[in-house]
């Protein structure tokens, strides 16, 4: 639609989730709640997207990052009143959408309809049947069904409060009679607050029918006031993504312990296992196995390989052919290239490993280059580190690294050259040979064990 412009209300503290974060910044799968309403809003292509913010406003503008128009409100005088401040940034013709940043997960479709529904009345009201209203703003209609007003529960008789057809909050109006209706709301209610709800029973004294489009499901329009149902809301969208996941052909071993917060890409026939949460964007290739309680963050990862159990993965790239893991740490800058083997206990930061090179045991390898065909022996330390600066290490192809050594960077091993296990190597190693830098082994024939003397 051309004439399209969104208003989101954004404004309030949400003092029920006891909390110094602003409400609508507590996440969803990793992003704020407001994330996900602006980001489901620029789906619909609006020209306007003014979104007002008030408490923790600098804090919501930094964290959030979306190109949208920023309207500050100052004192929170009502949903009314907050509409009011954005209507500078509204054309005088078109329709204006509103939405709430913390109803984080109102689908595109239901604000399609309901958009498509005030380009015929004027004005549309997104609606819900609920079995408990309490709390919510109830839709009035007359005898024929049609929408007369909106009450709110705590101005609503006892009568009304038995209506279970609610407003989710959610409307669409005609821009020109929005203007004019927000210009007569007045205060005058049990809140004292200028209610946007109030814009109903205005449109219909200027003989405006008022119509509603109803939600198919409630968590589309569920509000978040707690940490209660952020976690309940937390849960449907993970569902809702694992339901995609598996439609795309993915396995999880179990859907309910999956945690996806971010993208995942993926081939075909990868397994995931339980509890295992991907975090960013995530890519993996074709027949991919990833073992359970793994976190995997900003990832490659390429056809063939698989992660065993307990391994932490960060913005690194794993080739093809590869296994990592139980219990491996990939931190940033990590590459593996193909048929590599990543084991138990192995961290790798900011290094190379060569085509079917093999990393296997309770080893750190940090700041290094590694060749083709290399194994690198339990208990190898790269010493990348001397308090202030950081060195290379640069290790050949078909090098083997004994047991227990600890190469003090900056330092090179050559091609087939192989260390002695517990060798401390300080200067280049040259290729094809044996160096090894460790105390000879003594044993001394005439020594006497010292035993316990009796006093
Ligand atoms: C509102 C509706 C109610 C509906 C309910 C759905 C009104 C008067 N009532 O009630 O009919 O059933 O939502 O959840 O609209 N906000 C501002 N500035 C303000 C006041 C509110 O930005 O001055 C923002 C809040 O941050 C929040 C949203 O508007 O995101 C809704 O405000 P809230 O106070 O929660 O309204 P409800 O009483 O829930
Ligand atoms: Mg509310």
């Amino acid at each position: 639609m051309n004439n399209l412009c969104v208003v989101i209300l954004a404004a309030g503290r949400g003092t029920r989730m006891y909390s110094d974060i602003p409400k609508v910044l507590h996440t969803i799968g990793d992003k704020p709640m407001l994330t996900h309403v602006i980001d489901t809003a620029m789906s619909l292509q609006p020209n306007v997207i003014s979104t007002v913010v008030g408490y923790g406003r600098e804090l919501v503008i930094e964290t959030v990052k979306r190109p949208v128009t920023w309207i500050e409100q100052t004192e929170q005088l009502g949903t009314g009143h907050a509409v009011q401040c954005a209507l500078p940034t509204l054309p005088e013709n078109g329709v204006t959408l509103i939405l709430y940043g913390d109803v984080p997960l109102i689908n595109k479709e239901s604000l399609q309809s309901l958009i498509n529904t005030a380009c015929e009345c004027k004005l549309a009201v997104l609606t819900d049947i609920v079995d408990n209203p309490t709390g919510y703003g109830r839709i009035l209609r007359c005898d024929k069904q049609k929408i007369i007003g909106i009450v709110e529960e705590k101005d609503a008789n006892s009568q009304q409060k038995q209506i279970q057809e609610i407003n989710t909050g959610i409307i669409a109006a005609d821009n020109k009679y929005l203007a004019k209706w927000l210009k007569e709301l007045t205060n005058d209610n049990a809140q004292q607050e200028y209610y946007l709800t109030d814009i109903i029973a205005l449109a219909v004294k200027d003989g405006i029918e008022v119509k509603s489009v109803a939600v198919p499901e409630h968590y589309l329009v569920a509000g978040v006031n707690n940490k209660l149902q952020l976690a309940e809301l937390t849960r449907i969208y993970q569902q809702n993504l694992a339901k995609e996941l598996m439609l795309s052909g993915v396995t999880l071993n179990d859907p309910l312990r999956f945690d996806l917060r971010g993208t995942l890409k993926h081939g075909k026939d990868v397994i995931i296992d339980v509890d295992t949460v991907f975090e960013g964007e995530c890519t993996v290739g074709n027949r991919v196995k990833i073992g359970a309680f793994c976190v995997l963050k900003n990832v490659t990862i390429a056809d063939d390989v698989e992660i065993k159990p307990f391994s932490h993965l960060e913005n690194c790239t794993v080739g093809a052919n590869s296994q990592v893991g139980p219990f491996a740490r990939l931190r940033p800058d990590a590459v593996l290239a193909e048929n590599t083997h990543i084991g138990n206990f192995v961290e790798i930061k900011k290094s190379f490993i060569g085509n079917g090179s093999k990393v296997n045991h309770l080893t750190y390898i940090g700041d290094t280059q590694i060749g083709q065909n290399t194994n690198i022996g339990a208990g190898t330390v790269t010493c990348n580190y001397d308090g202030v600066n950081k060195f290379k290490t640069e290790i050949g192809d078909e090098v083997r690294i004994g047991s227990g050594t600890l190469l003090v960077a900056p330092v090179k091993v050559g091609n087939r050259a192989t260390t002695g296990a517990g060798s401390v190597i300080t200067k280049n190693c040259p290729a094809e040979k044996l160096t090894i830098s460790r105390v000879r082994q003594n044993t001394i024939d005439n020594w006497v064990r010292p035993e316990k003397t009796n006093k």
